[in-house]
């Protein structure tokens, strides 16, 4: 017998060893240690998921629907999904074949990559990007291969760039619009070069569009909805951000049969189905959760406005979000870089925000902030910064 590792934790693998822990995790560590403090840092709605939402997920427990449900998910609820993904998105997908209700995007991500990605398989993310995608796709033993965006070009995806980062082993691009964290979308006119390069090219698009309710302005455009691009995109959603549920971990995945059929594969194995509770709810939330959504979105249009206009005043660049409920002030005029300047106006003033470089180099001269909080959080803050940059 060949020799055996000597202790325990040698029986950890490497893939998991080597996962970097997340930026944002890291740095809110020391934020939970300190009172009094503020945080610009939380990627979730402040809001109390809508009470008859709620409600609903109670009676499903009173009324004992607490087993497990069809793997792909409660069929009033894919039914209502497909209805919603036609009437808000000219996405037309089957209820039966082409959707899989799953445990928040974060598992349809994962089912997806799951589906496509063999060991060396290399998948383009845009950075600045979701902290989780590069670190899912190394998971999976596959290649994060970045296209990097700029504050200049609006965080534009250059298409040059797209198409040369295109190798033999490429499987998809992961698309993330209206973005976490720039808070940008794609307009309709890039989104059509994009879909022509993946159908030129042969490759996968995984649209991960989880704010596309949350948006200011212009109507969210999905790029499954061009001709031709049904067949190669996986569009991901969910109820986490728009109607304000993250603690029910519900999204879902819309895409073609061929890929669906393998996520639902994978899914009966490694999560059986979604909490049938949050499927109850969010039957309640694609019934009449609409009103609540828009009320959710005038309070964040509110805040919205205050705070890239403060950064702006203050002289940190800010570009106005177009959706999500994050800004992406650059800070590297300061002389600091992204990481510095948060963990100073932390000690300094008590703010916590995310340092851009969590989300990939290409967002290093930059600091996220979320304006998931109230106002009177969000003006104290932003006299906080005032004072903090009058100082370095
Ligand atoms: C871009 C993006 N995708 C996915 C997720 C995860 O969403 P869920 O709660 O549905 O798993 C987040 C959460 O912050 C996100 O910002």
């Amino acid at each position: 017998m060949t020799s055996r590792p000597k202790n325990p934790n040698d029986l950890v693998s490497e893939s998991g060893r080597n996962i970097a822990p997340s930026g944002i995790r890291e740095f809110f560590d020391i934020v939970y240690s300190m009172p009094d403090c503020i945080s610009l840092g939380v990627g979730e709605p402040d809001f109390i998921t809508p009470w008859k939402i709620s409600d609903s997920g109670i009676y499903s427990i009173k009324d004992g629907y607490t087993h497990y449900t069809s793997n792909r998910g409660v069929s009033e609820l894919l039914y209502l999904i497909s209805d919603y993904l036609y009437s808000k998105y000219k996405l037309q997908y089957d209820s039966n074949s082409e959707i899989l209700v799953t445990m928040g995007v974060s598992q349809a991500l994962d089912l997806t990559l799951r589906s496509i990605i063999d060991p060396g398989d290399e998948i383009i993310i845009i950075e600045p990007c979701y902290v989780s995608y590069a670190a899912n796709i190394k998971m999976l033993h596959g290649v994060p291969v970045t296209v990097p965006t700029f504050f200049e070009d609006n965080f534009k995806i250059d298409p040059e760039r797209l198409k040369k980062a295109i190798t033999s082993k490429t499987k998809a691009i992961l698309l993330n619009y209206p973005s976490n964290p720039t808070g940008l979308s794609f307009s309709q006119s890039l989104l059509k070069e994009i879909a022509k390069i993946a159908m030129e090219n042969n490759v996968l698009v995984i649209s991960d569009e989880i704010y596309s309710a949350i948006i200011y302005g212009a109507k969210h455009f999905s790029i499954g909805s061009i001709p031709g691009m049904k067949e190669r995109t996986i569009v991901l959603n969910g109820f986490s951000k728009s109607h304000a549920m993250t603690g029910w971990r519900l999204g879902y995945a819309a895409g073609p049969k061929y890929i669906i059929d393998i996520m639902l594969k994978i899914h009966q194995y490694t999560g059986l189905c979604a909490s049938s509770i949050s499927q109850y709810a969010a039957i309640e939330a694609m019934q009449s959760g609409e009103k609540e959504v828009e009320k959710m979105l005038i309070e964040y249009t509110k805040r919205k406005n205050y705070i890239a206009r403060s950064f702006n005043d203050m002289g940190l660049p800010c570009i106005d979000p177009e959706g999500a409920f994050y800004v992406f002030p650059k800070v590297s005029q300061t002389g600091m870089s992204s990481r510095d300047f948060a963990l100073e106006l932390l000690k300094a003033q008590k703010v916590a925000v995310v340092p851009g470089s969590a989300f990939g180099d290409a967002g290093k001269d930059h600091i996220r902030c979320s304006f998931a909080t109230s106002m009177e959080n969000i003006k104290t803050s932003m006299e906080r910064i005032r004072e903090f940059i009058k100082k370095v």
